[in-house]
């Protein structure tokens, strides 16, 4: 079968099962991982884009309906086959209903199993309609417009729904393009407020002299040039949520008038003389250090207080590695909604999700839209994104673990199980830096359980 480079993941509590299936399958050009638990299968799930998944359905702890459920939930163009024990093929069936492709009854003919994987890939292939439309995101991976499916971000809402119909001010912080403008709309639209106007205010994008204008309003001839009188964005935000963006940048004398609407909840227009009351719910952003900036007496300590009630930081994408194919499918069905003639159902080809996990994104989830709204471009008249779509440099990132391997074997060769314990002793090492010491939590880093790695540093010396 020419199945050369599919990635497939194998879960199956039964040892005597799943390692010679897992060894045959490799036999047959399959890239195999296995896993012998659904915890474990899900932790593989978060880090690697599979092409397809063969779960037993009954293990102990967390079922194989549930891996499925996850897999297709999170890749919607994974092959999911289900290996069910005789006598239970309701079970199987549910399954198939969740959108796996097929199911094999234990105890199976390895014949078999590749039959039905060969015919599940082969439909995959011709299939024109696709799981996206029937995947739909759930609530538990979504607040309001903000999509995560990674621990962070899944805290990260559960504060929100806390936090959001207070009215209490919030600092969000985060790199670039981690979402921090739609974080602020998300906690306006979760308030009372959300019949209110939400305003946004970059105090980066504007002059000083003008933010201030811009900020309070103006009377007449408050300053050449001012005509006629204005509202500011903290008038118009009456009733609703102001949302400061930038707020590092404010100038000192700025910073104290605003100190002063948060703890009076009033002001007045530039160039009045009337004190107007307010009544607004003030969010600020911030990409830079607040905290270096008070040190370095940029940014009032006073004021730095009022605004951080709640603080809200969004981690880079880099650390949340587990939200890019939801993102990234998200966005292709959002950007590709808004064309024009509208281009609905597209998929991203599991390659192409790899390559996106595996690239470090230094401008976020922005520069993500920017890739996904490319390769909708490249891909005229096709309806799968392949990896010939995306930008070069997302092209020709490798994992750099496995990047590093070698390249050359010396003339006299070299024993290969002796290289391979060193390679092991070294993620050993490395793994156990990381973790502190910590025997469990290097373990969780290398994928092993923890009497593996304990069995495994006593044969290795370690
Ligand atoms: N969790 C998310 N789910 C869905 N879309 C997101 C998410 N985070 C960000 N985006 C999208 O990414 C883009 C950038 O987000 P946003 O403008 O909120 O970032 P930002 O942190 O304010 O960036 P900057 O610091 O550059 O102003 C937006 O189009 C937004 O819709
Ligand atoms: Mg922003």
């Amino acid at each position: 079968m020419s199945e050369i480079e599919k990635h497939l993941l194998i879960v199956e509590d039964e040892a005597a099962l799943r390692v010679p299936t897992a060894e045959r399958l490799t036999d047959h050009g399959f890239t195999v991982v296995q896993a012998e638990s659904g915890e474990e299968a899900l932790k593989h799930l978060s880090s690697f884009a599979f092409d397809i998944v063969l779960t037993d359905l009954r293990l102990p702890g967390i079922t194989g309906m549930e891996v499925i459920t996850e897999a297709i939930e999170r890749y919607p163009e994974i092959t999911a086959i289900v290996i069910t024990a005789f006598g239970t093929v309701e079970n199987a069936v549910d399954a198939l209903k969740l959108g796996a492709a097929d199911y094999v009854s234990k105890p199976f003919r390895f014949d078999a199993l590749l039959h039905s994987l060969s015919t599940a890939l082969e439909r995959k292939r011709l299939r024109s309609e696709n799981a996206y439309l029937k995947a739909q995101l759930q609530e538990r991976y979504r607040f309001n417009n903000l999509i995560g499916a990674s621990r962070p971000m899944r805290d990260l809402f559960e504060l929100l729904a806390t936090v959001a119909p207070t009215n209490t001010t919030v600092l969000i912080t985060g790199e670039t393009g981690t979402g921090k403008e739609l974080v602020a709309r998300a906690i306006h639209h979760g308030s009372s407020r959300r019949t209110h106007r939400f305003v946004a205010l970059s105090c980066s994008a504007i002059p000083e002299t003008l933010l201030e204008a811009e900020l309070f309003g103006h009377v007449r001839g408050a300053f050449t040039g001012a005509v006629d009188s204005r509202l500011g964005r903290l008038e118009q935000a009456h009733k609703g949520t102001l949302f400061l963006d930038e707020v590092g940048t404010m100038s000192p004398a700025l910073q104290a008038k605003l100190l002063r609407v948060i703890q009076e909840r009033e002001f007045e227009r530039l160039g009045g003389t009337k004190t107007i009351g307010i009544d607004v719910r003030i969010l600020a952003a911030t990409n830079s250090d607040l905290v270096a900036l008070i040190a370095e007496g940029k940014f009032r300590e006073d004021l730095y207080y009022r605004l951080n009630v709640i603080p809200v930081h969004l981690p880079p994408l880099r650390e949340r590695q587990e939200d890019i194919p939801l993102l990234a499918q998200h966005l292709l069905q959002r950007l590709g909604r808004d064309l024009t003639p509208p281009r609905k159902g597209m998929v991203l080809s599991q390659d192409v999700v790899r390559q996106l996990m595996t690239y470090s994104w230094p401008g976020n989830i922005r520069e993500l839209e920017n890739v996904v709204e490319r390769a909708l471009t490249f891909s005229q008249g096709r309806s799968q994104i392949e990896l010939t779509h995306l930008p070069s440099h997302i092209q020709a990132v490798s994992d750099s673990v496995t990047a590093q391997g070698p390249s050359t074997l010396p003339d006299q060769g070299l024993s290969l199980e002796t290289y391979i314990k060193d390679i092991e002793r070294q993620f050993i090492k490395l793994s156990l830096d990381k973790a502190k010491g910590n025997k469990r939590r290097a373990a969780d880093l290398l994928g092993l359980k923890r009497t593996t790695l304990v069995e495994k540093m006593k044969r290795l010396g370690c």
